[in-house]
Order: C-alpha cells, then sequence, then structure tokens
C-alpha cells in the first residue's frame, strides 16, 4: 500500500530558483534561508519518497483568468516547465505517476473533491522553486515523480482554508487507498506573508507567520478563523498562498512530529518558511 511518510511547507520565491542556479547558497543574504532546508535535504535523502504530490498555485502559466480551476491536478507522465519572466531558465520536464494520479482522481471525485483533472499541465515557479528546494540536483529531481495539485489563490473567490484542510485528509484517504507499495511526501508551498503589488507592498506580517507555523501542527484549524479577505489584510494578497500549507497538514493526518522549521524575513518581498513533518507510521 502507498504510505504518506512526511509533508514539508515551503514557499516558492522565484529569486530562490536564480539564486540555486547562480549556486548563491552560502552568500550572507541566502545562507539564513537555506541553512532552514538542510535538515529537509538530509530526510529526503534518507527517506528517499518515489513520488511528491506537490500542491501549489499556478500564476498564470497553464491556468489564466478566463478559466480558472480551483483544484485541479496533473493526470500526465511528464510536466513542462517553461520562461514565465522571472529570469529563470526552465528546467527539464518531471516525471509523472498517471497511474496514481488517476487512482487519486477516482478517489477524491468519489469522496466528492470534484477536481479538475489535467492530462496536460505546464508547471511554472509556484512548482518549479519547491522543486529546487526539496532536490537541489537534477539527478535526485529525476528520482521521484511528481502530481501536480494546483489550487487557485490567484482570482477571487478563492477555496476556504476549512476547504484546503478537507481536501488534505481527503489526499490522505486517497493516498492510504492506493494498492502500489509507494513512500509519497506531500509538499505544501506558496506563502507565508507577502504582498507584490499596491500601496501596501512589502507588508510582512512576522507576527502572524509566527503563530500560524507555531499552530500548524497541533491546531491547524486556527487559520479557518480567518476569512480569504481577512487572510489578505492581515498577510497581504499573496500571503494567501499560505492556506495551500493546510492541504498537506490535513493529509498527513495528527500522527505526526514536527523535526524542523525554519522562518526568515525577507527573500525578495517574502517571508519565507519551511517546515518539515514525519508521520509516525504504525
Ligand atoms: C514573489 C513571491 C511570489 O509568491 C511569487 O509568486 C512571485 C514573486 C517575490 O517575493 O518576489
Ligand atoms: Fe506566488
Amino acid at each position: 500500500m502507498a504510505r504518506l511518510i512526511g509533508g514539508v511547507g515551503s514557499s516558492h520565491v522565484p529569486a530562490i530558483g536564480n539564486a540555486i542556479e547562480q549556486k548563491l547558497q552560502g552568500e550572507p543574504y541566502w545562507k539564513p534561508f537555506f541553512k532552514g532546508y538542510e535538515p529537509v535535504w538530509q530526510w529526503m535523502e534518507e527517506k528517499k519518497p518515489d513520488v511528491a504530490i506537490l500542491v501549489y498555485n499556478d500564476h498564470g502559466l497553464n491556468f489564466f483568468l478566463d478559466a480558472m480551476p480551483t483544484f485541479a491536478i496533473g493526470a500526465a507522465a511528464e510536466y513542462q516547465n517553461a520562461d514565465e519572466g522571472w529570469g529563470l531558465k526552465p528546467l527539464d520536464p518531471f516525471k509523472g505517476d498517471p497511474d496514481f494520479s488517476w487512482h487519486l482522481i477516482d478517489s477524491l471525485v468519489h469522496d466528492e473533491f470534484d477536481i479538475t483533472m489535467c492530462q496536460e499541465m505546464q508547471v511554472d515557479h509556484g512548482f518549479t522553486v519547491p522543486m529546487s528546494l526539496m532536490w537541489p540536483q537534477q539527478a535526485l529531481r529525476d528520482q521521484v515523480k511528481v502530481i501536480p495539485l494546483c489550487v487557485n489563490v490567484v482570482q477571487y473567490p478563492f477555496p476556504t482554508a476549512r476547504r484546503c484542510l478537507r481536501l488534505g485528509e481527503a489526499i490522505g484517504r486517497a493516498v492510504a487507498s492506493y494498492e502500489e507499495d509507494l513512500d509519497v511526501v506531500i509538499l505544501g508551498t506558496g506563502g507565508l506573508s507577502h504582498q507584490l503589488d499596491g500601496e501596501r507592498a512589502g507588508h510582512i506580517n512576522r507576527e502572524f507567520d509566527m503563530e500560524f507555523l507555531g499552530r500548524l501542527k497541533d491546531d491547524p484549524e486556527w487559520l479557518l478563523q480567518f476569512t480569504n479577505y481577512e487572510l489578505a489584510e492581515k498577510v497581504g494578497s499573496q500571503g494567501v498562498e499560505m492556506i495551500m500549507w493546510l492541504i498537506m497538514r490535513g493529509a498527513l493526518g495528527d500522527n505526526i512530529r514536527e523535526l524542523s522549521r525554519n522562518y526568515h524575513i525577507p527573500i525578495s518581498n517574502t517571508a519565507a518558511g519551511v517546515v518539515l513533518f514525519e508521520t509516525l507510521l504504525p
């Protein structure tokens, strides 16, 4: 049977992709940020997950404002990256697992999550930056198959934080009912607080981010008290991306431990966070 062995929450600022490409990890600006990923690299090296379910948001590469699915999942054998204009060199294609995708789709739809299914899907920095962060070398990325799960946090109305947490729980059930012997990791990405445009550009709410990170393991429902409009006020219009971390958290269930956490301000205009959870398997 497939097992969810752990989950990671991570930011996806495009500049991180450039820093990895240019090998700037040791520079003073980047060092405290990348240091937070060392436990994740060690854990990935030790656990060698077979598949990563990557929860992220597309920023206009694959979906645009004319047709915006609330939740969409990839069911392709391969996912291409393309130039979106952030100065990021497109990464090599990522290998999918269509059989597992179709199982997830089937299970989610029967669990009343009517997800958009995509047999072709291009992936943007929201996907590629977390992939490069988890597995910085191409050879490492080639060892893990990916399932992109895309969430609309671009065009209102967004799904509620509650819906995200519940979708995560349904993903947990879907993984547990897959008959293949696979170790699966789930990544919840985007956030933390940031606003890229308008009068409040550069807005960061450290206190809120710290509370969110501190409660994520034992009290993820804490975030559900806020509407997405309230969240945008508190953490910035793009900070709302943090609701995607709840999908990761919901999938893991409550039998987990937190192995590491880091918070760093700012990367670009954004508060960057990383957290690593491991499931305690029976
Ligand atoms: C930045 C953050 C994002 O979430 C994004 O999608 C693009 C850019 C930034 O901080 O530069
Ligand atoms: Fe973003």
